[in-house]
């Protein structure tokens, strides 16, 4: 059995990713650690192998140098905070515990990426439209950021800026339009429930002990 605590578990993304660690068989929630609970991450630990993260861009880089500290995995969904920075402080970080990021855990978002990637080298010019409810906090989303870098690295052209759109009654979605020579090409991603994220969460919970590195990006790099 893996114990998971997850932080951030009084959120939106928090109460999903607990129902769905209390549902998988090979996991024990252990620990739930946030605020609006009373209970502070560092306080939840004891039983922990893996943390799960869905807070604040601002908390957390410090959640996840907490759990380092403690010899605890994490897995952050987290967005909005600098992932290089991030990346640097996993990597001086002493001991041997993972953390693994995902910008997006929906299998149709990944699956959107890679289609982009491939569509890029022969239609570069797009644009990312990227739409949320209007409680999210960061624009534009770390979905877009990451689409546009894999795009960039693949060739393609991104315009600037990257188009946020936050209204009620949205979850998470997303458009690519590349346009070419008389003719454009749509990709778009519909998350219409948070259930969506959670078969992506707890495979990183799955596998996050198991990486080579010991910081990784990127629901497809499971996958
Ligand atoms: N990677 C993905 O697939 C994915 C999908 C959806 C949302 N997100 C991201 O997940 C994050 C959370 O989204 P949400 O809609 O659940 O937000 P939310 O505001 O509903 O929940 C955030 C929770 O974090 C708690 N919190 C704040 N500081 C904390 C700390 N130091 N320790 C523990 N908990 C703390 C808050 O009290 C709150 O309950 C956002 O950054 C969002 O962009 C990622």
């Amino acid at each position: 059995m893996i114990g998971v605590v997850v932080s951030g578990a009084a959120g939106r993304m928090g109460q999903a990713v607990c129902e769905a660690v209390e549902a998988a068989t090979d996991m024990e929630l252990v620990g739930k650690a946030d605020p609006a609970l009373e209970v502070a991450l560092a306080d939840a630990l004891g039983e922990a192998d893996v943390v799960v993260d869905f807070t604040t861009p601002e908390t957390a880089p410090g959640n996840v140098a907490t759990c380092l500290e403690a010899g605890v995995h994490v897995v952050v969904g987290t967005t909005g905070f600098d992932v290089e920075a991030l990346r640097e402080a996993v990597e001086a970080a002493p001991g041997e515990a993972r953390c693994f990021v995902a910008p997006n855990f929906a299998i149709g978002a990944v699956l959107l990426m890679e289609a982009a990637q491939r569509i890029a080298p022969h239609m570069p010019e797009c644009e990312i439209v990227e739409l949320h409810h209007d409680k999210k906090l960061d624009a534009p989303s770390g979905t877009a950021k990451r689409t546009a870098e894999l795009i960039r690295e693949a060739g393609g052209n991104v315009h600037e800026p990257i188009h946020s759109v936050r209204l009620p009654g949205l979850v998470a979605h997303q458009e690519v339009v590349f346009g070419g020579e008389g003719q454009t090409l749509s990709v778009r991603h519909d998350s219409i429930d948070r259930r969506s994220f959670m078969p992506g969460v707890l495979l990183a919970v799955r596998e996050v002990a198991a990486r080579p590195e010991r910081f990784t990006v990127g629901l497809e790099k499971l996958l």
